[in-house]
């Protein structure tokens, strides 16, 4: 395979280097002086798969670069196009609401449009996002990495709680793989505003210790009412494991007075520069999208398409 990787994602591609054979094609996606992209391989792909490795997350160079790139690729005659999008940005938007956009259908059409032939993410957003994209969504899931922090800092007697429905499921698993005894998982109901983040809750019982699950911290508004309401039963010390590090804004700062000990998160995002970095533990996702992708690999060689 040949891997066509866009910056911030060299630990990534470290650790897939370290399991997969990989080729890394040196490419260029620059502007023209009237700031048109233009993309530049230096690379024979006939034939080959490629993987395109990065983000199409904001700022909107990104996903168009990726797109511009997909094509050049499919042009040269590359015979399989792989885009590793470890987040896959606009997954948010998977729910039919008139008048409004339905984000990853679009950016699925895109992507297909553009010749890739399939993505492999980590922890997509909702099971509904892999039914709107027009070409296989692969999506790895995070719970063995998460269930490792759970037993390497002593939170196996911590109270699973998910900051919203959708979060439930993420906890159960975390909580299996974690070899955690089954249980309720105490939750919160969220109805985002004109205002902001409406949280009614914990329903359930929360201890003095808890672990929060979600797939992201973007802005952070979700988990800090989640963590507020937790301050008021009593909540003391609270872990909070997620996916994909956003770190937008800095409401996510309030965390550190509201009993927060630790963010765990993944690299599926660089994190942002200039961000204060002392109490959020980042774990690659390298070796996962390894193992993805040989398993991909045995699925070729065994037949499939
Ligand atoms: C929502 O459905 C997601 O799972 C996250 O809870 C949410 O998108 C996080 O966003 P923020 O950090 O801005 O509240």
């Amino acid at each position: 395979m040949i891997v066509f990787k866009f910056p911030g994602y060299e630990t990534i591609a470290r650790e897939l280097r370290k399991a997969v054979s990989l080729y890394e094609a040196r490419f260029e996606v620059g502007r023209y002086a009237n700031q048109e992209l233009h993309a530049n391989i230096e690379q024979v792909v006939c034939g080959q798969h490629c993987l395109i490795l990065g983000t199409i997350a904001p700022p909107d160079e990104s996903l168009l670069s990726i797109l511009l790139l997909g094509e050049t690729l499919k042009k040269e005659g590359a015979a399989k196009i792989t885009a590793v999008l470890p987040y896959l940005a606009y997954s948010r938007q998977d729910r039919e609401k008139p008048g409004e956009s339905l984000g990853t259908a679009w950016v699925g059409a895109l992507l297909k449009g553009s010749g890739v032939d399939q993505v492999l993410t980590i922890d997509v957003h909702s099971e509904r996002d892999k039914q709107l994209f027009p070409i296989p969504l692969i999506s790895l899931s995070t719970n063995a990495l998460f269930a490792e922090i759970i037993k390497t800092h002593g939170l196996i007697d911590a109270t699973m709680v998910a900051p919203d429905d959708g979060a439930i499921g993420r906890c159960r698993a975390a909580m299996k793989a974690a070899g955690m005894p089954d249980a309720e998982i105490p939750h919160f109901e969220k109805r985002r505003t004109g205002k902001g983040i409406m949280h009614s809750g914990p329903i359930g019982k929360v201890g003095a210790k808890a672990v929060i699950v979600d797939d992201m911290i973007d802005t952070g508004e979700t988990i800090v009412s989640a963590c507020e309401k937790l301050a008021m039963v009593g909540t003391q010390e609270i872990y909070i494991l997620v996916t994909h590090g956003l770190f937008t804004g800095s409401t996510w700062l309030k965390l550190w007075s509201l009993g927060a000990q630790c963010i765990f998160c993944t690299d599926s995002v660089p994190l942002r520069s200039g961000i204060d970095a002392r109490k959020i533990s980042v774990i690659s996702i390298g070796p996962l999208i390894a193992r993805g992708l040989l398993e991909e690999n045995g699925r070729i060689a065994a037949g499939a398409q």
